[in-house]
């Protein structure tokens, strides 16, 4: 019997929002006058929607008072929440509901391991809320990735070692992450920004029952 788990990060890897992530703090930036481009928001997959907007400001040389940044905080999750609401189940990446059926059915757990305090909100929209064994999300959590402390927690609640935890990510907050706390890392996405996982995928098409089998043996 094989003893792995799977702790799934939720944006760009269950779910296309990385897109809209992407629009939103774009929207806010043109706002704050000044461009920001699908390269510089590499910087903000993973990371927490505070430290995204402390790097978006960085990125535009700005400097803002405690108030105004929780005003732009609140404009940027409202405008992002208006895409998550027209989303259904059709915003599921490629290959991911086939691969949850086949744990599912393996009787492997899995988990959520997310920075997003939306996580419940978008996996409900999209109707895998009741699949995960847990969820840990970004109001679980008081350091954000590259910290491990989210898959730790995920681990903890599926009751396993890291060794025995396979991490599946977008970000590369995420694989520092999952490296540092042990874990197996599956990186989806660029090879040359992703470069540190143990295993890279050029998208959630390639995460094929074949590829998991051999993972778990
Ligand atoms: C991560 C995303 O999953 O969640 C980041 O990759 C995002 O881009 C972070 O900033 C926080 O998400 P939210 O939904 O709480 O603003
Ligand atoms: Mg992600």
């Amino acid at each position: 019997m094989n003893d792995k788990v799977f702790i799934f990060d939720l944006d760009g890897v269950i779910v296309d929002t990385a897109k809209y992530h992407y629009l939103a703090w774009r929207n806010l930036a043109n706002e704050l006058g000044f461009e920001f481009t699908e390269e510089q928001n590499e910087q903000l997959k993973g990371v927490s929607r505070v430290r995204s907007l402390e790097i978006l400001l960085s990125i535009g040389k700005i400097e803002l008072s405690e108030p105004k940044k929780q005003e732009l905080l609140k404009e940027k999750n409202e405008e992002y929440l208006e895409y998550v609401d027209k989303m259904t189940s059709d915003e599921i990446l490629p290959g991911i509901t086939n691969l949850l059926n086949f744990l599912e059915e393996s009787n492997i757990k899995f988990a959520l391991g997310s920075a997003s305090k939306n996580a419940p909100l978008i996996l409900k929209k999209v109707g895998l809320f009741e699949k995960f064994t847990a969820i840990v999300d970004g109001n679980d959590v008081s350091k954000a990735k590259p910290d491990p402390e989210v898959f730790i927690i995920a681990a903890k609640k599926l009751n396993k070692k890291s060794q025995e935890c396979i991490v599946i990510e977008d970000a590369l907050a995420g694989i520092q992450a999952a490296n540092t706390a042990g874990m197996t890392s599956v990186a989806i996405g660029d090879e040359k920004i992703l470069h540190e996982a143990d295993f890279i995928l050029a998208d959630t098409n390639k995460l094929t029952i074949d590829f998991v089998k051999k993972l778990i043996e």
